[in-house]
């Protein structure tokens, strides 16, 4: 990603995974996001290609970023956004965010170090990791970052041993709440055991500043965003007749990037500020851990049409086709069948512009294909397209959280390179 910003280099700042320049955005690729992609594949079609090229690739807008960020201070003035690393844990991505002023919930000592690099205040670091790996912990320590998440008796027990000074925040569990995603089953204590906790907590002499809570995603009833916060008062309250004092609650993520299950991030924003201003004093901070709703829009994924096959079934008219895409279920798809990604599809074929409507025209039944071995891997088993062919470019766009940091290079084939541009 360096390479293509040398020539054009206004500032550059260098981490543990590399150099990398953050205003140099060269005039070659700026552009809208379209003239970028349009751009690098002009590159890859030219027969004096560099052998690498062909390759699926993100076009990033860093843009999107700046506007989405501006959006939450708009409309969520009293919570702080903690960016979710690992959405997309991007150096260029991170960096505009550190520049912008957020805050970052870091899951491993890696992300922590990240968020480090940037010279970022570690106060300004949640530790959103409810079980931690002990040397992600004593890696906080080193660093302060003392803000950290917990939701069991062993965690409280380890950070004694580790790490007496963290300021603790209970992450307790909102299963009742129905999303596409939901993270009752693995984290956060139920209503019922957070007095144990507290007691035990006061008795180990630890710190417990607030509590934390994840609500979900694509959660269809705007309501639960006020439930999930009564439950947080309600701790609030059960701590203080334990003698403590909280002062912080961490809304977590599932933020939106527009609209997801019929709900816009608007609507969800104006719920919870009333929520947050009905139940919690002004003396108490509010934080939030967005990842979706920061880096969902801003990357697009292009894939190109390695190969095709048509199927001609006795009896039916039309064949079907299958397209073989250089990107799949075991990359950047990977997150797919578990709800975490929506693509919206385009496609790109030779010679025209990029099409996201193809009423107009006779279309097939198709699938599309990952490049690996795998009979599972595939990104769509029944869609219609119109006839593209081998060589056309599948374009993806809302292709920005969970999609490169899941993936994995099975079968050799490589991560996506990101390109750059600022709309
Ligand atoms: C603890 C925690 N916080 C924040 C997030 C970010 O969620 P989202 O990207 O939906 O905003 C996640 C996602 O898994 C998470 O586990």
């Amino acid at each position: 990603m360096a390479k293509q910003f040398e020539n054009n280099m206004e500032e550059c700042f260098s981490t543990s995974k590399g150099v990398f320049y953050l205003k140099s955005l060269s005039l070659e690729d700026n552009g809208s996001v379209s003239q970028v992609i349009k751009k690098r594949i002009e590159a890859i079609n030219d027969e004096n290609q560099e052998s690498e090229e062909g390759d699926a690739f993100f076009v990033a807008d860093i843009g999107v970023i700046k506007r989405q960020h501006k959006k939450w201070k708009t409309v969520l003035p009293r919570i702080e956004p903690f960016y979710a690393v690992k959405s997309n844990p991007e150096p260029l991505v991170l960096k505009t965010l550190a520049n912008l002023g957020t805050g970052f919930d870091c899951a491993s000592k890696d992300e922590i170090q990240r968020i480090l690099d940037l010279s970022v205040d570690p106060s300004r670091i949640v530790f959103a990791q409810t079980t931690k790996q002990i040397s992600f912990l004593r890696h906080a320590q080193k660093h302060k970052v003392k803000l950290m998440t917990f939701d069991n008796e062993d965690e409280l027990y380890k950070i004694k041993h580790k790490y007496p000074g963290a300021e603790l925040l209970l992450r307790i569990q909102t299963d009742k709440i129905k999303g596409s995603v939901n993270f009752g089953m693995k984290f956060g204590a139920s209503l019922d055991s957070t007095k144990p906790l507290l007691q035990l907590a006061k008795a180990l002499g630890l710190n417990i500043i607030g509590v934390s809570y994840h609500a979900g995603c694509l959660i269809a009833e705007p309501r639960a965003y006020r439930d999930a916060l009564e439950h947080a008062r309600s701790v609030f309250d059960e701590a203080k007749e334990l003698g403590y004092d909280m002062n912080l609650v961490d809304v977590g993520g599932g933020f939106p990037a527009t609209m997801e299950a019929g709900i816009t991030f608007e609507v969800i924003a104006s719920r919870l500020s009333q929520a947050v201003d009905d139940m919690f004093p002004k003396d108490v901070r509010v934080i939030a851990e967005p990842g979706r709703f920061y880096s969902t829009n801003a990357f697009t994924l292009c894939t190109q049409i390695i190969s095709r096959r048509v199927v001609s079934t006795e009896g039916d008219s039309d064949p079907t086709f299958m397209y073989y895409i250089n990107d799949g279920i075991f990359g950047s798809f990977r997150t797919l069948d578990f709800g975490y990604i929506h693509p919206v599809l385009k496609v790109l074929r030779k010679n025209q512009e990029i099409q996201d409507d193809w009423s107009g025209e006779k279309v097939y039944t198709s699938s599309i294909w990952g490049p690996t071995c795998s009979p599972d891997d595939f990104v769509a088993k029944e869609t219609k397209l119109p006839k593209l062919e081998s060589g056309d470019w599948i374009i993806w766009e809302k292709m920005g959280s969970y999609t490169s940091p899941a993936s994995s290079e099975f079968n050799g084939i490589p991560k996506p390179k990101v390109y750059f541009t600022e709309t």
